[in-house]
């Protein structure tokens, strides 16, 4: 049984949400504050890790089957949680996530159809009973962020190739977690300005962990 120390923050949502350069603006301004913290991404974070991510995120997007995705993505996050975040909680250092267990659930779940609760077994079987403590999930048009991603640099990924439809799926799955878990969950709406995210986004953090 692991004693948590320090807060485990994740960020979720769909293509083009801009929670990456929120991850990392907070991660950053963390460091600035003085607090021990780390950040990660998903499917990622291990170098086995990120050759799962390899594999999950180039070529055709039939390449895999919705279940074999969802195990796949389960095998990197047991990399990494066991490698990094549980030792990094442990010895009460921050926990930043780009991407956690309701990833899986919106894009496996939803998104493909395997549905929330074999999933959320999953999810269970993979890390147990870690869960973060606050999730932020960003909330986008799908058609918006696709545009988003269109404009960047080195194509479009397996994930940006399926059509609006399952990123449609993904997106009423992020807000079926955010009813399910409001404790947990917060949402952002992707659409304001990167500053003004990242300052709701610090306000919730100073409330929630007293700093
Ligand atoms: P990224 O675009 O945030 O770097 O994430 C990589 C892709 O992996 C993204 O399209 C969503 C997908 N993904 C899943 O489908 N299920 C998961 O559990 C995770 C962690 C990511």
């Amino acid at each position: 049984m692991m004693t948590q120390k320090a807060p485990f923050i994740t960020f979720e949502g769909g293509e083009g949400c801009g929670k990456s350069t929120q991850a990392e603006l907070l991660f950053r301004r963390l460091l600035q504050l003085g607090i021990d913290a780390v950040s990660y991404r998903e499917p990622g974070g291990t170098k086995g890790a990120e050759d799962i991510r390899s594999l999950l995120l180039q070529g055709e997007g039939e390449r895999w089957t919705p279940t074999t995705e969802a195990l796949l993505m389960s095998a990197s996050r047991a990399d990494l949680v066991a490698k990094r975040i549980l030792p990094q909680l442990e010895k009460g250092s921050w926990v930043i996530c780009d991407r956690f267990t309701d990833s899986t659930l919106a894009y496996q779940g939803f998104g493909h159809g395997l549905g929330y609760d074999p999933l959320t077994e999953l999810n269970r079987f993979t890390v147990g009973s870690l869960t973060p403590d606050l999730t932020f999930i960003f909330q986008l048009n799908p058609e918006v962020g696709l545009a988003r991603t269109a404009l960047r640099e080195g194509g479009k990924d397996r994930y940006e190739q399926f059509d609006l439809s399952f990123h449609s799926r993904v997106e009423k799955g992020y807000e079926e977690i955010l009813k399910k878990n409001p404790q947990r969950c917060v949402p952002i709406n992707a659409l304001l300005d990167i500053e003004m995210i990242s300052q709701v986004i610090f306000e919730e953090i100073c409330k929630r962990f007293e700093m």
